[in-house]
């Protein structure tokens, strides 16, 4: 099977790419970042480009990864949103369906609105409150309508990528450095996503042959608040005081729904587990050299 990966640079990039490899992929790894000379360069905003690529390498599989992962940035240049993660979409989709070839999109949680009271679903309607919310939104109808032979994977709040990390473990870690106190906003929640775990399930999905939409976390429900105080355990910094704050005190660019708590649905009716985001995030902090203590 060869395949070609865009964003193989980035954090999801760097735990797929790899294994990809290991279960005998080809692997054409792809980025406007080339820091990393195995990956060329392919800006998925150059329809022209898109298509001759696709069309020389014909992959039998293209996971879409690529994206303006940046939230704020987004809210504050929303045509750059749009023209990265919607029109960008448009043109992986566009080359894949000229080629007949089968589409991995790689979506977020963070579509609903967090109004309801449980976790989300598969079933459960979008209704995306942020401009890179709504940007990947649409990239996700894109997909759908244009071709029959795709998935889409919705991600919770990604942990992973070590040098690449570029989200909240990596500050927490970074911070504890030269600090003893921690102030974390407890009032909004969603689900830990190691990179290592999604991406070992996507290719299970992917084998299954089984097209179609899928929330794919680690189990369980978090604040950033709950994710901080086990990092602090886990690492042993006893002297560190975790203060919760609310949002309010925190104000961001871009606005972020109270709940992105998901449930893997279809997984769960496939018979498929995920284990819980505290065993991830041990495992993690393990793998990026942090002083982890044993489990009790
Ligand atoms: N991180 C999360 O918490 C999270 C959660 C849910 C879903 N997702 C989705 O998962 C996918 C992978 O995210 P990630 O966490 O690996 O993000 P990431 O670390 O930001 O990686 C994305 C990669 O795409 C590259 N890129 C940006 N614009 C591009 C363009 N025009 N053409 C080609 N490459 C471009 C980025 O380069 P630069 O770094 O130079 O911009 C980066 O190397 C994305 O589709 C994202 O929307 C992420």
């Amino acid at each position: 099977m060869k395949c070609l990966v865009t964003g193989s640079n980035g954090m999801l990039g760097s735990a797929l790419c790899p294994q990809l490899s290991n279960k005998g992929f080809e692997v054409f790894m792809t980025d406007i970042n080339t820091a990393n000379s195995a990956i060329s360069y392919l800006d998925i905003r150059d329809f022209n480009a898109v298509k001759e690529r696709v069309g020389r390498l014909r992959p039998d599989i293209l996971f879409h990864l690529a994206a303006e992962t940046d939230v704020d940035k987004c809210q504050t240049c929303a045509d750059h949103a749009y023209t990265v993660n919607t029109l960008g979409t448009e043109n992986m989709a566009l080359a894949c369906q000229a080629y007949n070839i089968p589409m991995v999109y790689i979506s977020t949680c963070g579509v609903f609105d967090g109004k309801k009271s449980g976790p989300y679903n598969e079933f459960d309607e979008p209704n995306p409150i942020s401009i890179y919310t709504k940007s990947k939104y649409e990239g996700e109808k894109i997909v759908k309508n244009l071709l029959h032979n795709y998935f889409i994977f919705r991600a919770g709040w990604m942990i992973g990528g070590g040098l690449k990390d570029k989200k909240f473990v990596a500050k927490i870690v970074e911070i504890l450095k030269t600090k003893d106190t921690l102030t974390v906003v407890n009032d909004k929640i969603g689900c830990p996503t190691f990179t290592k775990d999604f991406s070992e399930c996507i290719i299970k999905v992917i084998g299954l042959g089984r097209y179609g939409l899928y929330h794919i976390t680690n189990d369980g429900v978090a604040s950033r608040y709950d994710i901080a105080c086990k990092i602090v355990e886990y690492i042993n910094r006893n002297d560190v005081k975790v203060i919760p704050i609310s949002s309010d005190a925190f104000p961001l660019p871009a606005p972020r729904p109270d709940s992105e708590a998901v449930d893997n649905y279809k997984l769960k009716l496939l018979g498929i587990k995920m284990r819980p985001w505290q065993e991830a995030l041990r495992e993690y902090l393990q793998e990026i050299n942090q002083d982890v203590k044993a489990p009790k």
